[in-house]
């Protein structure tokens, strides 16, 4: 899959951009506040839904605008569709092939979009939330059962937390529990086989991009070796205390570990950036093993946080992979667009390709 056009209105500081991509490689350079991440966003938006910069719709809506809108084209399974999301203060609206969709899923299914920006760090960083939403993105890719089990998990749970909540009886808590284990065990064995695949690319651009050891372990979300059952029934005076689900794969992690230690207290900050897009890698790749789709990368600042040597090995592997690039830059130091790229300049949040 490929964007082959980006159409963007009233988003950030960009009025409107009517964009014909590259299916290989496109640059995008500017100065500081220029608009260039912004385009990454728009892309991003339209392949989840969602940005990775804020939760907040609204803030996306260019100063002064009711909404904001993106449209792009999308090669996918050897057709054209045409993909859309309208965003506003209220909410986001996503169109598949011009009709309105269900759900925000359906984008995500036709473009795989990833991201590695200065803030990719944060995935090794930051706390477990991060890493579940990334390792489900991978598993909605090439597990095709897991969307259904992940709904039927997070509605079993929302139950079991309102009675929680609301100090019903143990049983009427309880009630819950074999929706809620069946739809765990689902989720945690398309996880588990998922990790297993990933750890292996995820070692592989490890060691090309840092010349480390690193490895993946997947953590249920319940303690000890025991079954969701028995962590269910052990929790659950803690759980009507608290009034909250405290077992189950709403709490599970990722762990990273690098040269066998864990990564977090392991590695500097340009590390972690490269340590974060190994795995971002590492899932793209996947994803073209497992599906034949090759994915969108967007790369923005890739320099930032890395020497020059980094940046160099980073910018080679992702030429390498066959996935369409979308890269952000100041200028092409470090860089080295291919003379087939496409190259665009953005300034004041106007954006012109060069011919
Ligand atoms: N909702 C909005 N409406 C109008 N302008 C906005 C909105 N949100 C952000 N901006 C502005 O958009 C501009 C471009 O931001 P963006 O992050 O895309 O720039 P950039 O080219 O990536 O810059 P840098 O090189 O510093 O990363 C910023 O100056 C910002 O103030
Ligand atoms: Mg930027």
């Amino acid at each position: 899959m490929a964007l082959s056009t980006l159409k963007i209105t009233n988003f950030r500081c960009i009025e409107a951009a009517a964009l014909s991509l590259s299916e290989d490689e496109n640059y995008f350079f500017g100065d500081n506040g220029a608009g260039k991440t912004s385009i990454l966003e728009a892309a991003y938006f339209l392949g989840r839904g969602r940005s990775f910069r804020t939760h907040r719709p609204g803030r996306l809506v260019r100063d002064g605008m009711a909404g904001f809108s993106v449209v792009g084209h999308v090669s996918w399974s050897g057709h054209d569709v045409v993909l859309g999301v309208e965003g506003s203060r209220g909410g986001v609206q996503a169109r598949i092939g011009g009709a309105p969709a269900e759900s925000l899923s359906g984008l995500a299914e036709r473009l795989a979009v990833q991201v590695i920006d200065p803030e990719v760090h944060r995935l090794v960083e930051e706390g477990p939330g991060r890493r579940r939403r990334f390792l489900d993105w991978g598993v909605f890719h090439v597990k095709p059962g897991f969307l259904g089990a992940w709904r039927r998990y997070q509605r079993a749970l929302k139950q079991r937390n309102a009675a929680l909540r609301q100090g019903l009886a143990a049983e009427r808590v309880t009630a819950w529990d074999p929706e809620l284990i069946v739809a765990a065990q689902q989720i945690t064995g398309l996880r588990e086989d998922y990790v297993a695949a990933l750890t292996q690319g995820a070692a592989l651009a490890a060691a090309d991009l840092l010349g480390a050891t690193v490895s993946l372990e997947y953590e249920r979300g319940w303690a000890g070796d025991g079954n969701l059952t028995d962590a269910l029934a052990d929790s659950l005076a803690r759980d009507r205390r608290h009034g909250r689900t405290h077992a189950g794969p709403h709490r599970a992690d990722l762990k990273i570990r690098f040269e066998d230690k864990p990564a977090r207290d392991r590695v500097s900050r340009g590390q972690q950036k490269l340590l974060a897009a190994a795995l971002v890698l590492a899932q793209l790749d996947l994803l073209r093993d497992a599906t034949g789709h090759r994915g969108v990368l967007l790369l923005d600042d890739p320099a930032a946080e890395l020497d020059a040597e980094s940046l160099k090995r980073l910018m080679n592997r992702v030429a390498g992979m066959g996935v369409q690039r979308l890269i952000t830059g100041l200028d092409e130091r470090g860089l080295a667009p291919t003379a087939s790229a496409a190259r665009f300049t953005v300034s004041a949040g106007r954006v012109s390709k060069l011919v």
